[in-house]
């Protein structure tokens, strides 16, 4: 197959442009990212995940009135039906977290208030992507618990959804820096232009199937290791590391068994990831405060190992299982930390389709055999 015969086949879409959007903007160059225009290391410094998802929602940055009731909004949203609960209670034993999470969110869709809206509403859209926005943390802890037997702990009233989530997962409230930890990495995580998953939620929305179901396509997609599911597959690895001492060797190892490492690498970026240049610093922070410097001193050997064998950068994946095991956070949730997070983009882009929309529907290049006879079933 040469490029000559199929000048516009990449595969895997490498480098082709599949749509216009301003929702985000990555600068390979310079490794940074812009939500609307504004930097994410100022947003997650500065600001807190409500600012991000009402940026991302409405297209700027809202005024302390708008930011009270958003919050206020997102506050009295945050409840599910119990009917959801009831849902995640029937996914049989061992179920994925982001397979409940699918169930979770695709039971909410029909006791969503404007479910029987049509696709194209805007004015639905939003209201809806409020409630998926705020109701995120519950879906995510009432899983987890009820994977691991437990029943699940209601929200807290006047808790941001960083502090809820970690209120509803360890039944305390925690103190401001874990708080703003949390709160930053939901802000990093919460949207990253064309990835997989999002293009996996515009394609759906684009027949015109609703925002809900956009959603669960997102969190299937974001499910793989590949794309959400490496922040758990590195904690793993640097679990099997152990030690500094054993990083070099260990790395290298993997390298010569041709292993791709998880948390490193990136379609866009060929420079760094700027979301992890900021996230390793907040996650070795964390390391200092806690007298715990194990995990980053790890990383830090097999980053430069990685930067001299490959010139392939840690992406934020990597800083963020680290920052996130610090601060007890089960392994099996980083990935449906992600989905607490990204469901603020994946509404932003489904709803950024719908409003000039196009079917997506790519072609492709048939290789199999052709104008074969049909034979009885006898004589096969
Ligand atoms: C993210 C990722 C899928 C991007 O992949 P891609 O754009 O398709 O790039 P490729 O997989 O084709 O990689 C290009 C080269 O870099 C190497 N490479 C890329 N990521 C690597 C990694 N994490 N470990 C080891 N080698 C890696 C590939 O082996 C390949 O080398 P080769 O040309 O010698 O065969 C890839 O870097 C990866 O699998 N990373 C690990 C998973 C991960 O962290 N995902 C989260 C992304 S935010």
């Amino acid at each position: 197959m040469s490029a000559t015969t199929y000048p516009n086949y990449s595969p895997g879409l490498e480098g082709i442009v599949a749509g216009i959007t301003k929702i985000s903007k990555i600068t390979v160059e310079t490794s940074r990212l812009e939500y609307r225009g504004y930097n994410v290391h100022d947003l997650a410094e500065k600001g807190s995940f409500e600012e991000t998802a009402f940026l991302l929602l409405r297209g700027h940055l809202p005024s302390q009135e708008e930011l009270d009731t958003f919050k206020a909004t997102l506050e009295a949203e945050r409840e599910v039906p119990p009917q959801v609960i009831e849902a995640l209670r029937q996914c049989a034993p061992g179920t994925h977290p982001m397979d409940m999470l699918k169930v979770g969110y695709a039971t909410l869709a029909g006791y969503d208030a404007d479910y029987a809206e049509d696709a194209l509403d805007h004015g639905a859209n939003i209201r809806k992507a409020i409630r998926i926005v705020a109701k995120a943390p519950r879906i995510v802890t009432a899983a987890y618990h009820i994977a691991n037997g437990r029943e699940p702990i209601a929200p807290k009233a006047g808790l941001s959804t960083a502090a809820n989530f970690l209120y509803m997962l360890h039944g305390k409230e925690e103190d401001a820096f874990t708080v703003k930890v949390m709160d930053a990495s939901l802000t990093l995580y919460a949207e990253h232009t064309f990835n997989a998953s999002t293009f996996a939620c515009r394609v759906t929305v684009a027949t015109l199937s609703d925002i809900y179901s956009g959603i669960v396509s997102g969190i299937g997609t974001l499910k793989g290791p590949l794309h959400g599911g490496a922040n758990e597959e590195a904690m793993r690895m640097l679990l099997e590391v152990d030690t500094p001492e054993k990083a070099e060797d260990w790395i290298r190892t993997a390298l010569a068994n041709k292993s791709k490492i998880m948390g490193f690498g990136h379609r866009e970026y060929k420079v760094g990831d700027s979301r992890a240049i900021y996230l390793t610093q907040v996650a070795k922070e964390i390391g200092r405060r806690k007298g715990n410097t194990r995990w980053g001193d790890i990383a830090d050997i097999m980053e430069k190992v990685m930067l001299e064998e490959k010139s392939i950068y840690p992406n934020v994946d990597f800083p963020a299982a680290y920052a996130y095991y610090l601060l007890d956070i089960p392994i099996e949730l980083y990935t449906p930390i992600f989905v607490m997070a990204r469901v603020s983009g994946w509404s932003s882009h489904a709803i950024e389709q719908l409003a000039h929309n196009r079917l997506i529907r790519p072609t492709c290049i048939y290789e199999g055999p052709e104008g074969l006879d049909y034979p009885e079933i006898g004589s096969r």
